[in-house]
């Protein structure tokens, strides 16, 4: 089987911690998993615990210059066979939608020509307010694939849809995906 690999963006979201389940799963399906953090999912996790699960080195905004010629954000996005954001913010989809390119997780999702697996995570209000909805709606249409969320709990003390989809969902998705 050729190389596969994930570019593991991880954002703002009380749900952060999962992601350290869903690295170490794709590292031992013997994917090379690279994570790329945004400053507020640095509030959540640390890069070192996704670092050591992922086995690679993380990229976090304060880490983007690097002593290399190539911008480590366009070798990223050359280099994966799948972009999975999990779990997506309300405003990564936001800055998606609208292209917006202010940090390195933005940048990759716009230079990459791999496909795209989202799994978002918030409050149900904002999920459903008219603007995530259009948000995920052009996304859709330009053949990003979503996972969740799913109806539960939420940390924030709110009942109903908002919570990410369960790591081992995710990781089945990515694994189908990276199948074609
Ligand atoms: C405790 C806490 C939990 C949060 N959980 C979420 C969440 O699940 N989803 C979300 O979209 N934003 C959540 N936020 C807000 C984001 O962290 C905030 O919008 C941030 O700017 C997102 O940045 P990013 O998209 O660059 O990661 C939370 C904020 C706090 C303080």
């Amino acid at each position: 089987m050729s190389e596969r690999v994930v570019v593991l963006g991880v954002t703002g979201s009380i749900a952060a911690y999962k992601a350290a389940d869903i690295a170490s799963r794709l590292t031992k399906e013997g994917i090379e998993v690279h994570v790329v953090m945004t400053s507020a999912a640095e509030r959540f996790i640390t890069p070192l615990t996704l670092q050591t699960l992922s086995r690679h080195e993380v990229l976090t905004s304060a880490a983007a210059d690097r002593p290399d010629w190539r911008p480590v954000h366009i070798a990223l996005a050359d280099k994966a066979s799948l972009l999975l954001i999990a779990p997506a913010s309300a405003n990564v989809l936001a800055e998606l939608a609208h292209g917006l390119a202010g940090h390195p997780l933005a940048e990759i999702a716009l230079a990459t020509r791999a496909p795209m697996l989202l799994a978002p995570a918030m409050n149900g209000n904002m999920w459903q307010h008219p603007a995530t909805q259009s948000n995920i709606a052009t996304l859709k249409t330009r053949g990003a694939q979503f996972i969740g969320p799913a109806e539960g709990l939420l940390a924030c003390g709110y009942e109903g849809i908002g919570r990410m989809a369960e790591p081992v969902e995710i990781v089945d998705a990515a694994l189908s995906l990276l199948s074609f």
